[in-house]
């Protein structure tokens, strides 16, 4: 059985929004449903955990009655950090399930990544995804700074997949540590996940300038 946590608690600081980020419409649309939507597409049986800020309700409670594949849909408030929401939504993830875990401000994933996240992951336990970098890096030192091989370096998307008895027992273990990605709490306790293609316009929306990148792509689809 396939199963996704959609992760929309977080308050948008870097954005600046009065509105949390993951309901701003873009084409008539939440962020947080155009997400959703890929994973339906993917398996519209897939069972699905939204978790929402503490006072999510207020914007969820009117998307509920445009939206009536919502009334499927599990929610679930989240909690300080992505961490301790990830943890909660796993919550009510059963162990036997297949489970992706994605930001609903990543609206642009193609099908491809969901597909190829998931197939890994029931083979492998865990998988993730992630492009290359098209910037050359350099690391800062206590003097100036030297210059990173780019080659050698990946960028992680979502969906993180993983079988979820496995990534419940490894947040089980982590207690209390905060980190920022599913693949790196699953790698504390079994061998790193497998990594994915993923695809340059699978943006995680966190300032302006990507909600402006967000709408131009999503126009164009
Ligand atoms: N998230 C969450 N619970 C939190 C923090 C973040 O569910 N306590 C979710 C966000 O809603 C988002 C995803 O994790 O879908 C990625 O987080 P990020 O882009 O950092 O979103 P925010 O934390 O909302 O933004 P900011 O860091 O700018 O405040
Ligand atoms: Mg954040």
């Amino acid at each position: 059985m396939n199963a996704l946590v959609l992760v929309a608690a977080g308050s948008g600081t870097r954005m600046g929004t009065d509105l949390p980020k993951q309901f701003i419409k873009l084409k008539g649309k939440p962020l947080l449903m155009h997400s959703l939507e890929r994973f339906l597409e993917f398996d519209p049986g897939i069972k699905v955990v939204l978790v929402l800020p503490p006072d999510g309700n207020r914007y969820f409670a009117p998307l509920r009655k445009s939206f009536p594949i919502l009334d499927e849909v599990c929610s679930i408030s989240g909690g300080v950090s992505r961490t301790a929401s990830v943890k909660r939504g796993l919550s009510l993830v059963p162990d036997e399930a297949l489970v992706g875990i994605h930001d609903a401000v990543r609206p642009l994933v193609t099908p491809e990544t969901i597909s190829r996240a998931y197939h890994a992951a029931e083979k492998e336990g865990g998988a993730i995804p992630v492009i290359a970098m098209e910037d050359s890096v350099r690391r800062l030192k206590a003097e100036g700074s030297k210059v990173v091989d780019r080659s050698v370096l990946r960028r992680v998307q979502t969906p993180q997949v993983f079988r979820a008895s496995l990534i419940k027992e490894a947040y089980r273990r982590i207690e209390g540590e905060e980190y920022s990605d599913d693949g790196t709490v699953y790698e504390t306790c079994f061998t790193p996940p497998v990594l994915v293609e993923g695809s340059r316009s699978n943006i995680k929306v966190t300032t302006p300038e990507d909600l402006l990148l967000a709408e131009f792509l999503l126009s164009r689809q």
